[in-house]
């Protein structure tokens, strides 16, 4: 299964994602997870990329594109890959289909989780991460068992004004690429605002319709 979640910040990709990787056994590919594992690390691309991260830019496509290329062509993605946070511009997601149409594969689906811009900064400042676990959870809708309080964080880019930032990112460069697979007839809409185990079930009555 070759797999593209696309939405919003805080749509739900990473929470989902975790799911999908347990259910189906799949490698999850975040772009986001790559960039911030650079910037912990202190490579020379984590410090290329660590302010832009922090105000909510995008990080220049080549970047990006060479991160994600170089992943794809490793054999734990042979078998099919879950793509979270990327393709995020069109230049992204013409890279990705030459690639893709280069090793002579195709993607099976893009999954669209609708959130209006409204939820999302409610999501993005409650959210809290646990560095041990890099499970993602929520002060409200998902909140940190009591023994593990203590130690979750706040991701640097889950401000106000980043996220503001953000959603105007989205919308001018990530919305542009839906056409791009609409056109391919590979876009799926979830209603991202219902409960997180809800938004699951309905991408797995999708999914099944890719497993053996
Ligand atoms: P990235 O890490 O990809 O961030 P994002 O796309 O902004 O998405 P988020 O991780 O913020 O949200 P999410 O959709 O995963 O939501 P989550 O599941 O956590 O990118 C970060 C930065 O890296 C970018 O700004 C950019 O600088 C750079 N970057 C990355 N990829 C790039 C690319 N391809 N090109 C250029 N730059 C790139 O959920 C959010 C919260 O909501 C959580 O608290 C969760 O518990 C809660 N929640 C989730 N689902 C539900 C639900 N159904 N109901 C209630 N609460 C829910």
């Amino acid at each position: 299964m070759r797999l593209i979640l696309v939405g919003p910040p805080g749509s739900g990709k990473g929470t989902q994602a975790a799911l999908l990787r347990q259910h189906y056994a799949i490698v999850h590919l975040s772009t986001g997870d790559m960039l911030r594992c650079a910037v912990t690390r202190g490579t020379k691309l984590g410090k290329i990329v660590d302010s832009m991260m922090k105000s909510g830019s995008l990080v220049p496509d080549e970047h990006v594109i060479a991160l994600v290329k170089e992943r794809l062509q490793e054999a734990s993605c042979d078998g099919g890959f879950l793509l979270d946070g990327f393709p995020r511009t069109l230049a992204q997601a013409k890279a990705l289909q030459h690639f893709l149409d280069s090793r002579g594969v195709a993607l099976d689906c893009v999954i669209k989780l609708d959130v209006p811009d409204i939820m999302v900064v409610e999501r993005i400042t409650g959210r809290r991460l646990d560095p041990e676990t890099g499970k993602i959870y929520h002060v409200t809708f998902n909140p940190p068992p009591p023994h593990i309080t203590h130690r979750v964080i706040q991701r640097k880019d889950d401000t106000a004004k980043a996220v503001t930032r953000r959603l105007e990112k989205y919308h001018a460069e990530t919305a542009p690429v839906l056409p791009f697979y609409e056109n391919l007839g590979l876009v799926q809409h979830i209603d991202g605002t219902k409960p997180l185990e809800t938004v699951f079930q309905e991408l797995c009555k999708i999914l099944d319709g890719f497993t053996p």
